[in-house]
C-alpha cells in the first residue's frame, strides 16, 4: 500500500485533486468512481478551480458513484444526487449522460442494482475510484458484518453510520436506515484506488486497514489485497501508523 501523509486538509484536498487530474489528463475517457462525505468536499473545490484555471478537462470522463441513501429523493439536501451537483457537476463539464449514481428501487429487486455493475463493466471498468472510510472501517456503505457482498446492493446501515452521519440531518431519526452502495467486489475491480482520511477520529480505522488483520469487520482492510491502493491520510488521520 502506498502512504502519503498531508500536512493538513487543505494539503489532503489539493494531493487528492491532483491524482484526480492526472488521471483525466492521461486518459481524457477516465472512468471515475466518486465518493461523497465531507471528507471529499476539499478535494472537488480543488477541481472545480483547476477546471475554471483550465488546468483539467472533464468533458469525456464517465463517472459513477459509490452510493446513495434509501428513500431520499435526488432533490433532497442529503442526498448524494444533490451533494454531487452542488460540490462538483453543476461546475464543471461532466456531461449529464455520463454521470451514474447508484438509485434506490422501492420494490427491492436485486437485479436493478446488478444493474449498475452492468454499467461500470460497459463503461470498460473503473480507471481510478475514490474513497473515503467510516470511523467503523467502512467503504462506500459496505458496513462492517461477518459477510460482505461483491455487487451494488441495498444495505442496513450500522448505528455507528447512523450517529455519525446525524450531523447533516435536524436529527439522528431522520437519517435513512438504508442505502444502496457499490460492493467490495464493485471497488476491487477499480484499476487504482485512492483512499482519503482526515481527522483523530479516522485514525484507529485507518491503523486496521493499513497494519491490522483482513477482517470483514473492518472492510477496508480489505484494500490490503488490493495492487494499487493509495492511502492519503492527514497527520492526524495517520496518528496511529
Ligand atoms: P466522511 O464520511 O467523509 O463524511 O467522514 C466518510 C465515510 O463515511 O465513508
Amino acid at each position: 500500500m502506498n502512504i502519503i501523509i498531508a500536512e493538513n486538509y487543505q494539503d489532503l484536498s489539493e494531493k487528492a485533486a491532483g491524482i484526480v487530474a492526472e488521471e483525466v489528463k492521461r486518459n481524457q475517457q477516465a472512468v471515475l468512481g466518486l465518493a461523497t462525505g465531507s471528507t471529499p468536499e476539499g478535494m472537488y473545490a480543488q477541481l472545480v478551480k483547476m477546471f475554471q484555471e483550465k488546468k483539467v478537462d472533464f468533458n469525456s470522463v464517465v463517472t459513477f458513484n459509490l452510493d446513495e441513501y434509501a428513500c431520499l429523493s435526488p432533490e433532497h439536501a442529503q442526498s448524494y444526487h444533490y451533494y454531487m451537483h452542488q460540490h462538483f457537476f453543476e461546475h464543471v463539464n461532466v456531461r449529464d449522460e455520463n454521470i451514474h449514481i447508484p438509485c434506490y428501487n422501492d420494490k427491492n429487486i436485486a437485479d436493478s442494482y446488478l444493474e449498475y455493475d452492468r454499467m461500470i463493466s460497459e463503461a470498460g471498468g473503473i480507471d481510478l475510484q475514490v474513497l473515503g472510510i467510516g470511523g467503523n472501517g467502512h467503504i462506500g456503505f459496505n458496513e462492517p458484518n461477518n459477510y460482505l457482498h461483491t455487487h451494488t446492493h441495498l444495505i442496513d446501515l450500522s448505528e455507528d453510520t447512523i450517529e455519525a452521519n446525524s450531523r447533516f440531518f435536524d436529527s439522528p431519526g431522520e437519517v435513512p436506515r438504508q442505502a444502496v452502495t457499490m460492493g467490495m467486489g464493485s471497488i476491487m475491480d477499480a484499476l487504482k484506488i485512492i483512499l482519503l482520511a482526515s481527522g483523530k477520529n479516522k485514525a484507529r480505522a485507518v491503523q486496521g486497514m493499513c497494519t491490522g488483520k483482513i477482517t470483514t469487520n473492518l472492510p477496508a482492510s480489505l484494500l490490503q489485497l488490493h495492487r494499487d491502493i493509495t492511502l492519503l491520510a492527514d497527520k492526524e488521520a495517520a496518528s496511529l501508523l
